[in-house]
């Protein structure tokens, strides 16, 4: 959480929710509108993501469903950015469902403004936030199944240290709470070895053991997507 008083009061938008899931779904979801898909409607629950997806017409649509790191069987595609290419997802609305990801999205949905985050569009939502000054942000890390993430966090610090930087306001004046604080931290302490870092994350070392190595490369790259995914209407989001 952080707020952003006072860089331009006048202009001030109410609060922004952020979330953040590095391994894979929000890397997943930046990569999927940036190759060209329609939308992304996110869903907690498998059998929702079927009935609403049933009323697409079939060429329109593709399901992604990721349940412990893996496919769903009988889905078209996982949870894997390196899936998300414009033959495959160009002109198309993904239906997706992950173990984390989207739980956290649908946990902050009625939040006046929703943006997904990871490392790869870190810069556009910095610039975002930099323009739209919301009065108040919150960062959602999606964990896992709960428990904190150490790749969600060092995300967060990459935003709030950026932002930090391109306004030239320190983390105090931002009125940063201590997890921001301790995520910029530890984010300063990685910001060069972001590979590494995925490859120590308990999440990271799940998909290793699934064979996912080229996964934690592509999601490790900070600032290569220009995209801003966010939310238009509940659980549906729109390249911004
Ligand atoms: C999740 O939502 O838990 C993930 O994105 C898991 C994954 O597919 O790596």
């Amino acid at each position: 959480l952080f707020h952003t008083p006072e860089l331009t009061p006048t202009t001030s938008q109410p609060a922004c929710a952020i979330v953040i899931d590095v391994l894979r779904a929000t890397t997943t979801i930046a990569s999927a509108l940036q190759a060209g898909a329609e939308a992304v409607q996110a869903f907690s629950d498998l059998e929702k993501l079927m009935a609403i997806s049933e009323q697409w017409p079939g060429e329109k649509r593709l399901r992604a469903g990721e349940r412990g790191g893996q496919k769903v069987e009988g889905y078209d595609l996982g949870n894997s950015p390196l899936d998300c290419t414009p033959e495959c997802v160009g002109g198309k609305r993904l239906f997706v469902s992950t173990t984390n990801g989207t739980r956290a999205l649908q946990r902050v949905e009625m939040a006046p403004t929703v943006l997904t985050a990871a490392l790869v569009n870190r810069q556009r939502v910095v610039n975002y936030l930099q323009s739209v000054q919301p009065e108040t942000v919150w960062m959602v890390g999606s964990g896992w199944e709960g428990s904190f993430s150490l790749e969600d966090t060092v995300c967060a610090g990459a935003i709030a240290h950026q932002l930090s930087q391109v306004t030239q306001r320190p983390l105090m004046e931002l009125a940063a709470n201590d997890e921001v604080v301790a995520a910029v931290a530890l984010f300063q302490q990685w910001h060069d070895r972001l590979v590494d870092l995925l490859h120590h994350a308990s999440h990271g070392q799940r998909l290793l053991r699934l064979g996912n190595t080229a996964d934690l490369e592509f999601c490790a790259q900070l600032d290569v997507l220009t995209v801003l995914p966010m939310q238009r209407e509940r659980g549906v989001l729109v390249k911004s």
